[in-house]
């Protein structure tokens, strides 16, 4: 059977978007990913809360390319097979008011849309994807408009050197209680949190000590249990307040913000269950000390204000700089996005002996 939604999801985080899907949607059925997308079907319509999938489609169809598909006359028999076949009654039955106006009667009018990578990026234009679409739209209600504002719906057509895929967007499936100013992309936020989920319990303290605009602390108490968290950073940050503001009341009074670094934090005691960070690279925050120094002593200080079993969730573009005897890397996710080529690490609060403390 044909899954009934796919959603782009951050390279890297396919396997873990599709466990967030089986842990909250009922009824999943044949939750399979490629690069860059997920494929699932599910009865219930609970898709406004996954948050590691970027844009969810009602799925019209995939198809597994060969070498020889990436040419004009097979793409035309590609959208064509896939979109004779499609029941735009089920489809329709899946965008949140389109249902009506086609019970109504009432024609609907699409556009297309396409993005083609690849091998086939000079060969298979827009132009050409756009006429094979309308030219394989088997249905009387539906009417090609080019004009986006006078659209109902739109097909997405993305045809890459290993799948054709093509999809209808079910809109911003976003919440509406999403974070007014973001800094850090709220997808990856969201992952740095749920990669140590099972971790987690009502009372944990969770500290982020370089939060810049707060986005890792946001996610993080909208989506998880949490006993208190801190937001730190060594600059003041506009967009932290607003962002902090916008948390529904009983959910701001579990967040603290105070000003200090990283490399001498002012809590006094083992405080911390998780600590989530998006730290400075050195390039757009720019680090006046050698960055392995500035590393670890960072991971020195974070391991002082951790409980015993705590763990870390770190997002850096290189791992060794985390390669520490504070730390113990437990996990590594590459992750790529756009231009960011980075990996999530958990790491887990290495076990010292007090003797051996003493000696640092
Ligand atoms: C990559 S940004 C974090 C972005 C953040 N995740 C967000 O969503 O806005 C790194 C942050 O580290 C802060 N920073 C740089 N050096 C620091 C230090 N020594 N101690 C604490 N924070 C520091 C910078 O001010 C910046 O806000």
């Amino acid at each position: 059977m044909e899954p009934i939604y796919s959603a782009t999801v951050s390279g890297g985080l396919e396997k873990l978007c599709c466990q967030e899907i089986s842990e909250k949607c009922a009824q999943v059925r044949g939750g399979w990913w490629c690069q860059g997308r997920v494929f699932w079907s599910s009865d219930t319509f609970s898709i406004s809360q996954l948050k590691l999938c970027e844009r969810i489609f009602a799925n019209l169809g995939v198809v597994k390319l060969q070498k020889i598909d990436q040419c004009r006359d097979s793409a035309r028999l590609h959208i064509n097979r896939i979109l004779s076949k499609v029941n735009w009654a089920t489809v329709m039955d899946l965008l949140p008011g389109i249902s009506e106006s086609q019970t109504s009667g009432q024609e609907l009018k699409f556009r297309v849309q396409s993005r083609v990578s690849g091998q086939s990026r000079n060969t298979l234009t827009h132009g050409l994807i756009q006429n094979c679409v309308r030219e394989s739209i088997q249905s009387d209600i539906l009417l090609w408009e080019k004009k986006r504002s006078l659209c109902d719906l739109e097909i997405f057509v993305h045809w890459n050197d290993d799948r054709l895929i093509i999809g209808v967007p079910l809109g911003s499936h976003k919440v509406p209680l999403g974070i007014p100013k973001p800094g850090l992309r709220c997808s990856l936020a969201f992952a740095m949190s749920f990669v140590v989920r099972n971790f987690l319990h009502s009372d944990s303290f969770v500290l982020d000590p370089c939060a810049g605009k707060g986005t890792l602390i946001f996610e993080h108490v909208m989506n998880f249990p949490t006993g208190f968290a801190y937001i730190c950073d060594i600059e003041d940050n506009e967009d932290c307040l607003t962002n902090l503001a916008s948390l529904p009341p009983e959910k701001q009074s579990r967040v603290h913000i105070l000003k200090s670094n990283v490399q001498s934090l002012p809590f006094q005691r083992k405080l911390f269950d998780l600590i989530i960070c998006d730290p400075p690279f050195g390039v757009l925050h720019k680090i006046e000390q050698d960055l392995g120094v500035f590393y670890g002593t960072m991971l020195s200080s974070l391991f002082h204000c951790s409980k015993e079993n705590a763990v870390a969730v770190f997002l850096i573009t290189n791992v060794s700089f985390l390669e520490s005897s504070f730390w113990d890397i437990l996990k590594i996710y590459p992750v790529r996005h756009g231009r960011l080529n980075a990996s999530i690490v958990v790491l887990k609060r290495a076990q010292r002996t007090s003797k051996k403390m003493k000696l640092i």
